[in-house]
């Protein structure tokens, strides 16, 4: 399936493409200067994704300080697919240490965020705007009602949020319902096979509440393009970013090791990549509308976006689900059909599952626009 077939991002009209590009290693300053990559060596892989039919590419204004956004805006203008591309940035983090009011999600510093992003990105709107992490202070009221304002000013068309607490993105997109503002179309998250948190709470709170999800590093960074070796004299050992100072996210355990045994099993019977399998089955799990995957060079890309050219059958999905599966703790325990089974309609015959829990969900696919 061609990266020009699109989807419907949440409750919305506009169309992405499965998977999205990241740009967070456009550049080289700042925080992922690490393995971040001069405007040369981004324009192979932009042209790439965009010669694939790709429309929906990701930045934020604080990767490589500002650098991603300078790129992305001179690769878009060259180009000369302003116009075609659904451009998002986000906002939240710092851009003067210090200064109580030049990070964080308050009026002042969204506004400044945005026109800082415009005038990087050469644009006067962006597609999307998204929150890009919840500071634990501002009034989502606050939030919804500049992300409301900047829309009637014609500078975002779009809002959304990334890594914010399920109960929050619930706050925010029941109240701007409510309210008939700006709805939050996109929920932006971590997720992969070895990162599966947010299956727990946020997959049917999404499903349920009409946010379309995007996966931030399918491929956990690399992790599961399985070239990466454990030593446990020298830790994690490759030549990739992961094993680059500053270049991982991801504290490994054994369990994250382990499941590379059964993606590396799946790919071989199929003849695909590891990585590939690991970007198809983030790509078509339940509520994912795309999965925004990061290159560092063209040739990577392509084979990235040829995880989209096969099925996973359902057998070998059942043993990579198996593999990686979040056991429900706690609480969430009761509101397992086993447990409710047992203890809520013992003896009943029950048609429907309860609506917004993984077993409803799981039969849901997001709709082909
Ligand atoms: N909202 C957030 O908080 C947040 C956080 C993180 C990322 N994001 C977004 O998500 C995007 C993607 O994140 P990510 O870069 O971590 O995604 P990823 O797709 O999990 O990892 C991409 C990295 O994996 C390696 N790789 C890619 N394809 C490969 C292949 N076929 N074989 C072997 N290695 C391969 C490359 O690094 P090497 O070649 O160096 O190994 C590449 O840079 C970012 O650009 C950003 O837009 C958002």
């Amino acid at each position: 399936m061609a990266l020009d077939q699109y989807y419907l991002l949440g409750t919305s009209g506009l169309r992405v493409s499965r998977l999205a590009l990241g740009t967070m290693n456009f550049g080289t300053g700042g925080y992922h200067a690490a393995y971040g990559k001069t405007l040369d060596e981004s324009r192979p892989i932009f042209r790439r994704y965009l010669e694939d039919g790709g429309n929906f590419v990701d930045t934020a204004d604080f990767y490589t300080a500002g650098e991603s956004e300078t790129i992305l805006g001179t690769l878009i203008a060259e180009a000369k697919v302003r116009d075609r591309v659904v451009l998002t940035t986000k906002f939240t983090n710092s851009v003067a240490p210090g200064d109580p009011n030049a990070g964080g999600n308050g009026r002042k510093h969204m506004i400044r965020a945005l026109e800082d992003s415009l005038r990087r990105l050469g644009t006067d709107y962006v597609d999307l705007f998204l929150l890009h992490t919840w500071d634990r202070l501002t009034p989502v009221e606050e939030v919804l009602r500049t992300f409301d304002d900047l829309v009637r000013a014609g500078k975002i068309r779009y809002a959304g949020l990334s890594d914010v607490p399920s109960w929050y993105a619930a706050q925010a997109q029941t109240l701007a319902r409510a309210h008939s503002s700006t709805p939050m179309i996109n929920l932006q998250l971590p997720y992969s096979l070895v990162e599966r948190q947010i299956e727990v709470e946020h997959v049917p709170m999404a499903h349920t509440l009409g946010l379309g999800l995007t996966a931030w590093s399918p491929l956990g960074g690399g992790f599961l393009s399985g070239k990466y070796r454990h030593d446990s004299a020298h830790g994690l050992t490759g030549d990739g970013r992961l094993s680059t100072p500053g270049g991982s996210g991801l504290p490994l355990t054994e369990r994250d090791w382990q499941l590379l045994e059964p993606l590396e099993t799946v790919a071989d019977e199929l003849g695909v990549t590891m990585a590939q399998v690991a970007v198809n089955w983030v790509a078509t799990q339940p509520g994912i509308s795309s999965a925004i995957v990061g290159a560092s060079s063209a040739d990577q890309l392509g084979s990235t976006m040829a995880a989209l050219d096969f099925e996973l059958p359902a057998e070998l999905r059942v043993s990579l689900d198996e593999a990686g599966a979040v056991a429900p703790e706690s609480l969430y325990r009761m509101f397992t059909p086993e447990y409710q089974g047992q203890l809520i309609s013992p003896g009943v015959k029950v048609g429907d599952q309860p609506a917004g829990y993984r077993p409803a969900v799981q039969n849901w696919l997001p709709h082909s626009a």
